[in-house]
């Protein structure tokens, strides 16, 4: 099984999580990148979010997968690689693998959980006899960085970028990432986007905001890391999960909201971090789009829109994009 795994690394977690850390919340409006979600603990409690009743996002692109997914592989495929950004738990893309894999086809998962990589490469090459699993710890805004190695010339990739997660970069930063993994690939190569899209929001904030709390715990995780691996000293019931949906601008943000007046020591980064009651560090944004605005992104970015698949509600879109 060995020889049909391998694991590159471009990303050195610890020193750019305190990096982060140090400018994120050094600055007047504070902040921490959404990647640093996902340590072990956090990857987990997304999984579990995965399952919750108000988070949709989940079972409406499975379904979509599930009832559309013959007419996805056909149009993805043939394909000799099949390369995955934030591939996670890597759940839906089985819905693809059991298509596109038989005949042999090499998985490239992209995603910052090394561990998570590990486990589910492992999994796959159980599942899937003929597939090859060349996983990439990278961080997928730069997705060239690793591909450039591995995209041979002369043969054909296919790109999936699934849960929305798109959607938790900015539009700045979709182009330069859409631009930058344009770069390697060749004409004619497809990219599959899944994206949730604009809706009322009695339907997002729940999804943000659940009943047992577990979007909170994955978002006070973050605190929670920086006293595990920082030295960090926060009191976790000192802050609270806030996620609202702001309408005209179309995302959800996220924040930690400081419950009280408080300075909290970081031992490793020699510094403490001042907070006022109501301040917020922001987590996270979570676009929505409307019904142009993948294809608009793509097309700046050097892809044509060639189709769409939505669910039966209308809620989350399947994108196919192809290298121009
Ligand atoms: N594709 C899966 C997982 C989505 S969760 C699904 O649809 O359910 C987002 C995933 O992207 C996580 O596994 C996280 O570790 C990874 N991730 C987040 N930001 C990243 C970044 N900047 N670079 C690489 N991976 C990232
Ligand atoms: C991974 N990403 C698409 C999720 C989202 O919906 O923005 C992360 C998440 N944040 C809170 N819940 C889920």
């Amino acid at each position: 099984m060995d020889d049909r795994f391998s694991l590159r690394r471009e990303v050195d977690r610890g020193p750019r999580f305190a990096a982060a850390v140090q400018s994120g919340l050094g600055a007047v409006r504070k902040t921490i990148p959404p990647q640093y979600f996902y340590d072990e603990l956090g990857s987990s409690l997304f999984g579990a979010i995965c399952n919750l009743p108000e988070y949709y996002l989940t079972r409406s692109e499975e379904e979509i997968l599930i009832k559309r997914g013959d007419e996805i592989a056909a149009a993805l495929g043939p394909v000799d690689r099949l390369v995955e950004l934030g591939s996670g738990s890597a759940r839906k893309t089985r819905h693809l693998l059991d298509r596109l894999a038989p005949g042999g086809l090499e998985y490239v998962p992209i995603d910052v959980d090394v561990a998570l990589l590990q486990q589910v490469g492992r999994d796959l090459l159980h599942e899937y006899r003929k597939l090859s699993v060349a996983a990439a710890v990278c961080d997928f805004r730069r997705p060239s960085r690793v591909l450039r190695d591995i995209v041979e010339k002369g043969s054909r990739t296919a790109v999936l970028f699934l849960g929305s997660t798109i959607g938790n970069l900015d539009r700045g930063e979709t182009v330069a990432m859409l631009r930058d993994l344009r770069s390697v690939l060749a004409a004619g190569d497809p990219l599959l986007v899944g994206a949730d899209l604009r809706k009322s929001k009695a339907i997002l904030e729940p999804a943000y905001n659940d009943i047992l709390g577990v979007t909170a715990a994955f978002n006070l995780n973050l605190l929670q890391r920086i006293n595990r691996e920082l030295g960090g000293h926060f009191d976790l019931r000192a802050f609270a999960h806030r996620a609202f949906y702001d309408e005209e601008a179309g995302r959800i943000e996220m924040h930690l909201v400081s419950l009280r007046d408080q300075s909290v020591r970081i031992d490793d980064l020699a510094t403490a971090i001042d907070f006022h009651e109501g301040e917020t560090i922001h987590t996270e944004n979570s676009w929505k789009y409307g019904d142009d605005d993948i294809e608009a992104m793509g097309r700046e970015s050097g892809f044509d829109l060639v189709r769409r698949w939505t669910d039966a509600a209308g809620w989350f879109g399947e994108f196919l994009l192809v290298a121009q």
